[in-house]
């Protein structure tokens, strides 16, 4: 039984989209993509653990540029071979715990189903590493699952610090235990408390939002020399 988290994604990479095409999540979905495409006009956005670039596609409608990254070649490998309507998307291969290779200062962040696999005792420290990539002002969006009896897979085991487990098996017989948590609103406001402002937190019958302005980092907008207006820092030339 495989317990590496990494390795079950590299594992799923081909068949990892299915999960989209579920009939009966088709609604939530729809909203959601409206939403994606919505939420980042005119931002420079990191996204954390962007896997086949499922949501990039969304967020790149809108954003000025896309920074997306994955720890999995494998993932990657699908999402750079999909079209971005023309937008300046940059893929890297990266750790979400360090973003070690990540540059710059972003003015949003957008994580897709990647909340519910952090452990609770690496949530606090996730989040500040982050934000240290955030400007002040800039906007965070989490999307994630909703724990739904009878279409869930079902919770094997919770361990001592309260992360929940699923058992998952992939098309070519492997079988995952894979640490997967199911936070609702209060959960949220209470891992993001002194650290979010103007939370808004939605659900839907499969899914939930979180959406949230960073607070008590640097601005975006570095001064200018006198009489020259602002001057805006692009991170990925267009
Ligand atoms: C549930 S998938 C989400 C993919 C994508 N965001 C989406 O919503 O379709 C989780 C992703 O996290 C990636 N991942 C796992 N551990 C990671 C880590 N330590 N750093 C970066 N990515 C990681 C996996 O490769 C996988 O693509």
């Amino acid at each position: 039984m495989n317990t590496d988290i990494k390795e079950y994604y590299a594992q799923r990479a081909q068949e990892y989209e299915e999960i989209y095409r579920r009939p009966e999540r088709r609604d939530d979905l729809l909203l959601m993509e409206r939403e994606a495409a919505a939420l980042f006009a005119g931002r420079d956005v990191l996204e954390i653990a962007c896997g086949t670039g499922y949501w990039t596609r969304f967020i790149a409608r809108s954003a000025r540029s896309v920074v997306a990254m994955d720890c999995n070649p494998q993932v990657l490998g699908i999402a750079k071979a999909k079209e971005y309507g023309g937008r300046p998307v940059l893929f890297l291969e990266s750790d979400a715990y360090t973003l070690s290779n990540v540059e710059g200062l972003f003015s949003g962040a957008f994580l897709g189903f990647w909340w519910s696999h952090i452990p609770k005792s690496r949530l606090r420290r996730f989040i500040e590493t982050l934000h240290s990539r955030l400007a002040d002002d800039a906007r965070v969006a989490i999307f994630d699952n909703c724990y739904v009896e009878g279409n869930s897979t079902p919770i094997s085991r919770t361990d001592a610090e309260g992360n929940t487990y699923q058992l998952r098996e992939l098309k070519d017989g492997s079988s995952h235990e894979v640490l997967k948590n199911f936070p609702g609103e209060k959960d949220l406001r209470q891992q993001l408390r002194g650290r979010a402002q103007e939370l808004v937190f939605r659900q839907w019958t499969y899914y939930w939002m979180a959406q949230y302005t960073v607070k008590g980092r640097r601005p975006l907008t570095l001064p200018s020399p006198p009489g020259e207006g602002e001057q805006e820092t692009p991170l990925i030339p267009e």
